[in-house]
């Protein structure tokens, strides 16, 4: 059975208050690696489902070239209506396939499993419209609330909506002049139930200016950091938070645990933030003697701040003494557990240097990590 989608990108998108379409607002995304256009992203989700056969998207007369300039070879750009109905019903006469997916160009975060589940809704039960279960209590009022309708059984409609072909064609040409809220309103309305697909909270409609504000901050993050201290004797040897049995220790302001120092330096600088020395000057008493980790969790709560938190983390340690193999493991679990990931998104090694330099000689411990945040 063939399988076409249309994709409604015929509007203006004057709420996201963008400078004209707000389908050609461009952004990063970690699945294709690109910036490009939200529709195009949004057009990418059904390429990649290997379920479609045919592509059909609506454009307004004045975004038709761009459009159609932007898109693969194999996608049929047709010219949209006023209103979004408007543009579905020209979006129809193009289709070929037995049945349609009909979503917004301004959905690119709809999942694999949503397009496939509304295919095999049609295939089963004639329709399938993708919808979630409200999160908050709905209201009618206007200034004053008139009515609570409450929240259980209460759907948010969303997009992909699913039919067979000839049945949606049916419905529209049926509802002639009236307007409706969507596809799935129409069918309900001509044709027979609507069968509900479970939809998913992150399907956004892209639809104010704050929907592309979040947009435009990268979704992940990446940063490095190295730190180096002098080996004593007579104090303590720390690293990632744990005392290590050691016939010397690190020397520093504080506890000199330098496994942390640069964990913080790589979260810091993943942020674009300031380095330690900033945060936590060495000149300043209220650092001296102090415990990294409790650093470690102030310099967490300021990436959260900045919208961030870590994702994944990896590190090496520098010391040709003591031997760390058998107590890596604990360290990992304790930075992992500080740092609020799973164990097994935290890489951790050591490595003597053979004898060469200051870190040979035992006279210093270097470490060095990376690390990716994720946008919160
Ligand atoms: N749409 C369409 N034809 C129209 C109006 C809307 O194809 N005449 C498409 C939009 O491009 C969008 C989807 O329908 O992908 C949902 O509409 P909406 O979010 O309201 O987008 P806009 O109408 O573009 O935005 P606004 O209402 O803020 O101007
Ligand atoms: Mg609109």
């Amino acid at each position: 059975m063939k399988v076409s989608v249309i994709i409604a990108c015929a509007g203006k998108g004057e709420r996201a208050k963008q400078n004209g379409n707000k389908l050609f607002f461009e952004y990063f995304d970690e699945i294709s690696l690109t910036k490009k256009a939200v529709f195009l992203h949004t057009l990418d989700k059904f390429i990649n489902s290997n379920l479609i056969d045919e592509y059909i998207i609506t454009a307004s007369y004045t975004d038709y070239e761009k459009i159609s300039s932007l898109v693969p070879p194999f996608v049929k750009v047709v010219k949209g209506g006023d209103s979004r109905t408007q543009s579905v019903k020209n979006g129809l006469l193009a289709v070929s396939g037995d049945i349609v997916l009909i979503h917004d160009g301004a959905r690119p975060f709809v999942s694999q499993r949503i397009i496939k589940d509304c295919i095999e809704s049609v295939k089963a039960y004639g329709s399938g419209v993708t919808a979630v279960p409200s999160r908050d209590t709905v209201c009618k009022g206007n200034l004053n609330i008139e009515d609570y309708l409450g929240k259980s059984g209460l759907y948010s409609v969303q997009t992909p909506q699913a039919f067979y072909t000839k049945d949606i064609i049916n419905a529209y040409e049926r509802a002639g002049d009236n307007s409706f809220n969507d596809d799935g309103e129409v069918y309900k309305a001509f044709i027979g139930d609507v069968r509900l697909v479970q939809g998913e909270n992150k399907n956004i409609k892209l639809t104010y200016k704050e929907d592309f504000d979040a947009l435009a901050r990268p979704q992940i993050k990446m940063g490095v950091g190295f730190d180096c201290h002098r080996l004593v004797e007579n104090r303590k040897l720390i690293l990632g938070g744990i005392e290590i049995p050691h016939n010397k220790g690190l020397l520093g302001h504080s506890d000199a645990d330098v496994l942390t120092h640069a964990v913080m330096d790589a979260l810091l600088s993943a942020c674009g933030l300031r380095d330690i020395g900033y945060y936590f000057p060495d000149t300043d008493p209220k650092f001296l003697g102090a415990d990294s980790v409790k650093l470690l969790e102030k310099v967490i709560e300021l990436i959260r701040e900045n919208g961030y938190k870590p994702k994944t983390l990896s590190a090496t340690i520098m010391a040709e003494k003591p031997k760390l193999l058998k107590i890596i493991p604990t360290i990992k679990e304790n930075l992992a557990m500080v740092l609020g990931i799973e164990v097994d998104n935290l890489g951790l090694g050591a490595t003597t240097l053979e004898g060469l330099g200051f870190v040979g000689r035992e006279e210093g411990i270097c470490a060095q990590c990376s690390v990716i945040l994720e946008r919160i």
